[in-house]
């Protein structure tokens, strides 16, 4: 099958690139740029691509390879510091920009080149960069540039050495997919050959094979990846499955019970549900720092999980987990080994060790290879609910991330209710599955209002709602005016404590999607 490699220079948008790949059926993996050159000749890649990164390649501390893998006589594409990397290995020149670019810029196309064919002579183009390439190697000729960054793309085809300033594999880049096809099809030479059909069924009888007669145990959140882990293992090996779900509380309303519904009525399995969401206020009592509250939530998770697993486990099942290849490169280790491991934003709590006294055959993750929309053709393929295949991401700290300031029970009562509102006037209006996620946020602020004839001095709610192709960018959502007016006549109308609803307009960066 043939392979593109990936490799990391600790860009943000690193993972996105290996996914643009596979999407056009093309299998590729991410390697830390600390990879012996031997360990990449071995695997015989079709073509390899420098990913971006925060660094200065003048800083002797950055992330460097020896120039011997622009030899290899394997195609490479450098991409923003891949691209200002590849330069100055090769004698190009690189310099602070006298104007750093960032966001959106307007691409002009200078030549016709197999790497920007189909692409039009002017399109939009992500940049985010404060060096660049002034004057590009020997050989080399410039394709095109922008206003600020003269040598924005730039080739040398004898040798098979590509490189762009902006980021391709983010969706603000129009053309971003195409240069990518054209890199892997018509420079590479890539056979479409990775397919999803044949993942089931091998990753069934390799679970079977493994197992025997023994147990697994998984760590159930009731999330898109744990849910088709639970469901392949399920399908595997049945009632030698044991899924245990930590119910924190800050699932949204109902969400627990659906969650218990549908794992002991449809899967074949042993399902341990653990209620402790009153643990789980008293541990957050008088925590307003978000980051301490990810932690508090993490760590309680954390306890609370592996307490139950200690009795069950008994040193003679294996773990399994719902793990899927972005979280371990978002987590900083994994793929890169945390080496040049993307820089961590927010604390996932996804991705824990396993306590030192806890003893496992070993660990099983089905999806550790694939990327979300992968994990939910599999989903499909194992005919779980489409509900459940298609549902939003929900982050694991849950309503934690959703309320400002400290956590009580009467904030995650009203926030549940005016979520429950949104989330049903979106799904009557069959806006659902149109919009990537969307969700209420309890702001934490209080303002003043009007009731009958009395003043009233209360919440603050906002309704968070964003389209995104991958949750790294993107846009917030235009939800028709029509139904903002209804979410919110319905949530002051019905949830009481809350006189006031504000949307929220800011696309990601500069802001995340969550609040916290
Ligand atoms: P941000 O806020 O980082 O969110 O722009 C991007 C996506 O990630 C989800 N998210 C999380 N998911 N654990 C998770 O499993 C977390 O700690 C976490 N924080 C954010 C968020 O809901 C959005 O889909």
């Amino acid at each position: 099958m043939d392979k593109i490699l990936v490799l990391d220079f600790g860009g943000q948008y690193n993972q996105l690139i290996a996914r643009r790949v596979r999407a056009l059926n093309v299998y590729a993996e991410i390697l830390p740029y600390t990879t012996e050159i031997s360990e990449i000749k071995k695997n015989n890649y079709k073509g390899i691509i420098f990913t971006g990164g925060p660094n200065s390649v003048f800083d002797t501390s950055s992330p460097h390879y020896s120039k011997d893998i622009l030899e290899l006589g394997v195609p490479v594409l450098g991409i923003c510091y891949g691209c200002q990397l590849m330069a100055w290995l090769l004698g190009g020149e690189v310099r602070t920009a006298p104007v750093s670019e960032y966001g959106k810029i307007t691409l002009v196309k200078d030549k016709n080149s197999i790497l920007l064919e189909d692409v039009k002579s002017e399109s939009t183009v992500w940049m985010s960069h404060t060096d660049y390439v002034s004057k590009v190697p020997k050989g080399f000729d410039i394709t095109a540039h922008t206003e600020n960054c003269p040598c924005a793309v730039f080739e040398n085809p004898e040798n098979r050495l590509y490189s762009l300033q902006f980021h391709p594999e983010v969706t603000h880049t129009e053309f971003g997919n195409t240069i990518i096809s054209n890199f892997v099809k018509k420079i590479c030479l890539c056979s479409s050959e990775w397919q999803m059909d044949n993942f089931v069924e091998s990753k069934i009888s390799e679970i079977r094979k493994l197992v025997g007669d023994k147990k697994v145990i998984l760590g159930l959140s009731g999330g898109v990846d744990s849910s088709v882990a639970a469901a392949i293992i399920s399908r595997a090996i049945g009632k030698q499955l044991t899924c245990v779900f930590v119910d924190h509380g800050l699932m949204r309303k109902g969400e627990g019970d659906f969650v218990e519904k549908t794992f002991s009525q449809l899967f074949d399995m042993n399902f341990v549900r653990i209620n402790c969401g009153e643990h789980f206020l008293n541990q957050l009592k008088g925590i307003t720092d978000p980051e301490e509250k990810r932690k508090c939530i993490s760590r309680e998770f954390y306890n609370t999980f592996w307490n139950e697993i200690r009795e069950i486990a008994g040193g003679n099942a294996y773990f399994a987990q719902g793990t899927i290849y972005p979280d371990r490169i978002e987590s900083g280790h994994g793929a890169t080994d945390g080496k040049a491991g993307s820089a961590v934003i927010k604390t996932h709590h996804n991705m824990g060790k396993i306590p030192s006294d806890v003893n496992f055959l070993g660990i099983i993750e089905p999806l550790k290879d694939l990327f979300k929309d992968e994990v939910r053709i599999v989903g499909e393929q194992l005919n779980i609910p489409k509900d459940l295949v298609w549902r939003q991401p929900f982050p694991g700290p849950g309503l934690g991330v959703r309320i400002i300031g400290e956590i009580t029970a009467e904030k995650v009562r009203l926030l549940q209710d005016a979520d429950y509102i949104l989330r049903d006037e979106m799904f009557k209006n069959g806006y659902e599955k149109q919009l990537s996620q969307f969700f209420c946020v309890y702001t934490g602020s209080k303002a003043v209002g009007v009731m009958g004839d009395h003043r009233t001095y209360e919440n603050v709610i906002a309704i968070r709602a964003v389209t995104t192709d991958d949750f790294m960018t993107a846009d917030w959502a235009k939800i028709p005016y029509d139904i903002l007016t209804t979410v919110s006549n319905r949530i002051t109308n019905e949830v009481r404590g809350i006189n006031r609803i504000v949307y929220d307009i800011t696309s990601k960066p500069p802001a995340t999607v969550e609040w916290e």
